[in-house]
This record gives C-alpha cells, sequence and structure tokens, in this order.
C-alpha cells in the first residue's frame, strides 16, 4: 500500500535530526567568531583558551547524555508525541539562556540545557520513526532521521560563515538564536500529528491506537491491511505484557543482554570510525596537513555527507542492514589508510607560532581532501543511518524504549570522550600525530566490521514483531540474511480472527441500535 501520510510524518519528525545536526555544526565556527572571542577569550582578540574552549564545546554532551537518558522514561510515561514537544520545551530553554548569554554563567547551563533537549529528541525522534513506520520502510524512513543530522550540521556551517564578518555579538548570538524557530516548528507540527500506535496500544489505550494507525496509514478502521496490522501488534503485545513491564537493568538481563550489547555497541562504533574528528576539527586537522583552504574544504566534507546519504535511503532496505554496513566498513577503511598514508609520506612544516603552512605537497593536499571525502561517502551512505536502524529495530517493545536510550547515550558518550581527547592526541605540542590519526580510526572501522559480521543479525524486511523470533532462532548472524519467520507468527491468521472479532461487534452495535430505537 502506499503510505503517503506515513512518509510525510516520519520526515517532519526527522527535523528533530536537524536540530542535533546544527548544533553539532554550530559550535565549531562559532569559537571563532571575533565578538566570540571578545565576550569568552582571556581579551585583545585573543583566541579562547583551550580549557574555556574543551568546556563550551563538551559541556553540551553531557547534557545529550543524560536526555538520551531520561528519554526512555520519558517516552513511556507521557507517550513518544508528547515526549517529543516536552523535549523541544527544554531545548528552547536552553537556546533561550545561550542566547541572553554573553558569559558563562549563561552560556554553560545553556549548553547543558539545550543539550539535554537535543539527547532526548535524538532518542526519540528515532523510536517514533520505527514504530510509526511500515516494515519495508522502516530502514528507509529512519534512515531520513540522519539525513536531516547531516542537514544541520550543513545549515551550521553555511549560517556561521555567511554571519562570521557580522559586528558585534550578532555574529554569534543569531546563529544561536535562530534554533528557536527550529524548536517551535517541532513542538508545534508534533500538536497535530498521532501518537505512536504500538505504544498507545502499551498504554491500553486501543481506540486511540486504532485511529492514530488510520491517520498514520490515511486508511479506514475497516480496511484489511489496518486490521492485520493492529492484530499483528496486539498479539506481539499480549506476550510481552505477560512478561511484565521492564525496567533498565532488564536490558542487561537475560534475552536482552545480546540486544543490548549489539545496540550500545553499534553506536560505539559508529563514533569511533572517527566522523566527528571530521565535523568538530576538521579545520585544523586540514590545515596541519598543509591544505591552505581548510575551512573551504570543511564546508565539502559537509556537502559530501548531506549527498552521500541519498544512497543510503536506497540501499538500506534493499541491501539490507549487514551489506551496507559492511561494505561501509570497507570504504571508510580505505579513504582511512589513505589519508594516513599520504599524511605521513608527505609531512607538512607548519609555523609553531602561528600555525600557518609553511611548505606543503599540493598533490599530497588533494589526495587527502579526496580521500577524506571517501572516507565520509562510506560513513554517509552506510554507518551513518544504519547504526539508527539497527538499533530501533532489534528490540523488544518491552526493552525498546530504555534499550534505544542506551544505546543513544553510548553515542553521546563516545561523541564525547573523542571530542575531549582527539586534540590532546593530534595537537603539534600535544600528542601530535597528525594525519597519523587516520591510522587510529582505520583500526577501529575494522574492528566495528569484524564486530557486525559476527554479531549483528539481518533485519530487513522484518516486522519489528518478528525480530525476537529472528533472535530466539539462534541462527548465526553471517546467515542470517535467509532467515525466514515461522508461519506460526503468520499475520493473516490473526488478522482474520480479529477481523472475526471486529465483525461480531459491530453487529452487535447494530442490533443494540436497533433494540433502543
Ligand atoms: C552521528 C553524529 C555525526 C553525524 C554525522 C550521526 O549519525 O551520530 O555523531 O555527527 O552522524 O553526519
Amino acid at each position: 500500500m502506499t503510505n503517503t501520510s506515513t512518509i510525510l510524518i516520519c520526515l517532519f519528525v526527522s527535523f528533530g535530526g536537524f536540530l542535533f545536526g546544527y548544533d553539532t555544526g554550530l559550535i565549531s565556527g562559532i569559537l571563532e567568531m571575533e565578538a566570540f572571542k571578545a565576550d569568552f577569550g582571556p581579551g585583545n582578540g585573543a583566541p579562547v583558551g583551550a580549557s574555556t574552549k574543551s568546556l563550551i564545546v563538551s559541556i553540551l554532551s553531557v547534557g545529550t547524555f543524560f536526555g538520551a537518558l531520561a528519554a526512555g522514561q520519558l517516552a513511556d510515561k507521557l507517550g513518544r508525541r508528547w515526549a517529543i514537544i516536552c523535549s523541544s520545551g527544554v531545548f528552547l530553554i536552553g537556546v533561550a539562556l545561550q542566547t541572553a548569554g554573553h558569559n558563562l554563567g549563561l552560556m554553560l547551563p545553556g549548553r547543558i540545557i539545550a543539550g539535554f533537549g537535543v539527547g532526548l529528541l535524538s532518542d526519540l525522534i528515532p523510536l517514533y520513526q520505527a514504530e510509526a513506520a511500515p516494515k519495508h520502510l522502516r530502514g528507509t524512513l529512519v534512515s531520513t532521521y540522519q539525513l536531516a543530522i547531516t542537514i544541520g550540521i550543513l545549515a551550521a556551517f553555511g549560517v556561521n560563515q555567511g554571519l562570521q564578518n557580522v559586528d558585534g555579538r550578532a555574529s554569534y548570538r543569531v546563529p544561536i538564536a535562530i534554533q528557536f524557530f527550529f524548536g517551535a516548528f517541532l513542538a508545534g507540527g508534533m500538536f497535530l500529528l498521532p501518537d505512536s500506535p504500538r505504544n498507545l496500544l502499551r498504554l491500553n489505550r486501543r481506540a486511540d491506537a486504532l485511529s492514530a494507525l488510520c491517520r498514520l496509514r490515511s486508511r479506514p478502521a475497516h480496511d484489511v491491511e489496518i486490521i492485520n496490522e493492529m492484530a499483528e501488534m496486539e498479539q506481539h503485545l499480549r506476550f510481552e505484557q505477560e512478561l511484565g513491564e521492564a525496567s533498565y537493568m532488564d536490558c542487561f538481563r537475560g534475552k536482552g543482554y545480546r540486544r543490548t550489547m549489539i545496540a550500545i555497541w553499534i553506536q560505539a562504533f559508529q563514533q569511533l570510525t572517527g566522523v566527528n574528528f571530521i565535523f568538530y576539527y576538521g579545520t585544523t586537522f586540514f590545515r596541519q596537513a598543509g591544505i591552505e583552504q581548510a575551512y573551504l574544504t570543511s564546508t565539502i566534507t559537509g556537502v559530501v555527507n548531506v549527498l552521500s546519504t541519498f544512497p543510503a535511503l536506497y540501499m538500506i532496505d534493499r541491501m539490507g542492514r549487514r551489506k551496507v554496513l559492511l561494505m561501509g566498513t570497507t570504504i571508510m577503511l580505505i579513504g582511512q589508510l589513505v589519508v594516513g598514508a599520504v599524511g605521513t609520506a608527505y609531512p607538512a612544516t607548519l609555523d609553531p607560532n602561528t600555525g600557518a603552512v609553511l611548505t606543503s605537497n599540493s598533490k599530497a593536499g588533494i589526495c587527502t581532501i579526496v580521500f577524506t571525502c571517501v572516507f565520509i561517502y562510506g560513513f554517509a551512505s552506510t554507518w551513518g543511518p544504519g547504526a539508527w536502524v539497527v538499533t530501533t529495530e532489534i528490540f523488544p517493545l518491552r526493552l525498546r524504549s530504555k534499550g534505544v536510550a542506551l544505546a543513544t547515550a553510548s553515542n553521546w558518550f563516545w561523541n564525547f570522550v573523542l571530542g575531549f581527547t582527539t586534540p590532546y592526541i593530534v595537537d603539534p605540542d600535544e600528542g601530535d600525530l597528525g594525519p597519523k590519526i587516520a591510522f587510529l580510526w582505520a583500526a577501529l572501522i575494522l574492528a566495528g566490521g569484524v564486530f557486525v559480521y559476527f554479531l549483528v543479525p539481518e533485519t530487513k524486511g522484518l516486522a519489528l514483531e518478528d525480530v525476537d523470533e529472528l533472535f530466539d532462532s539462534g541462527i548465526p548472524p553471517w546467515k542470517s540474511s535467509a532467515f525466514i519467520v515461522s508461519d506460526k507468527h503468520n499475520p493473516h491468521h490473526d488478522a482474520m480472527e480479529f477481523a472475526g472479532k471486529q465483525n461480531a461487534n459491530i453487529e452487535n452495535q447494530k442490533s443494540e441500535a436497533t433494540i433502543g430505537a
């Protein structure tokens, strides 16, 4: 069936990813603005000191980490839709504080609170999408979340670039304040959208669940597809309710353990590819590699990141999760190995005081740019969206919100650890690893590929309800593409039974109406 309204709804909520991306791309440019340096630096136009800089950058991830952990509770208590509205509200408070603040006293709490909101959203959006999407489009629709992240990063690069030469505090306040519209737009739109039918059923609101599903699919309640899908969800929920309400600890017990580990580690390995090293520190890295147009090069990586996400939308539901992730591992590996090799063979010399490029090999510079783009292509078309898709679809409903929360927190945790430590590893006056850091990323990318090959099963095309059977089947992940759902879960059977009950209800209502008349 065509699912135009589901697609539009999932596209709309993926706007939460835009907030996430914009926040990621925003700070690096702002730190370099003159007015920002004057307010937050030591004075006389000198750059913001290292400790203040790292505090302002990394404190956001502290907020996002806790936001991601809190999202599970919020999503279960308030429902997915209200949780998204409240998270946007939290985000807006953080944005207001940052906009008002030209000192650390307001800026730091503002970044923590906005980060908390972004952390909540980074968890709630893919969760809502996975629960709202029909199974054959689930991968593609969850991937639109990643597309929105990449567009957000690029938009922030663009806004910063456009405003960097504006005089006064407006140069950094406007890019921050714009987020106010983004947050309000998301919250406002959510008022109009239905909640996740799966979650409404979980809260025993069957009638609301049915109407939410009808709105999502733009179909009437008596449509056989709707009846099928409701029956499938209800039957599965009954199994889960027999098992009782889940806690975070349940994610680490029994059958939950394997899935939680997969979700936590796929998010960790996504970060360990080194992608944010390019987005947070790309400008510095490119200069160290002898590339003078470092700012432009960063923007190019932002554009490649957006464009390369489109192939993922196409491939993820056709090739399947495993093939896409393993293909991405190979492409990223090639990209990083060449960047590392070229940077090691043709090191640039820099002025130790200003950091300006003194000598460099222009062919080596071009090669570095091209293969960094190969790496970004490998990431954005595979692991970028793929990690989010796998995370949202491997949990049973009972554990899903908490499991997704733990995995998203793992993403932010590694985001923080890498964002905080890489300057110390790379910088000439610190660890001085320079371009050789690409070899470290290559080793970690390889580890991520081995992890996927041996531990992550194929979930393409399965109803979220059937993923349980896949895990219970004991089929080794590397053979799981051949897995076929058994007949005992055949939704058609339950749908017929359910349709029979529906008809009986309608008949009862009709006869009651006749008696009443
Ligand atoms: C990652 C972010 C990253 C972005 C890059 C996302 O999937 O989780 O950390 O900045 O991709 O496009």
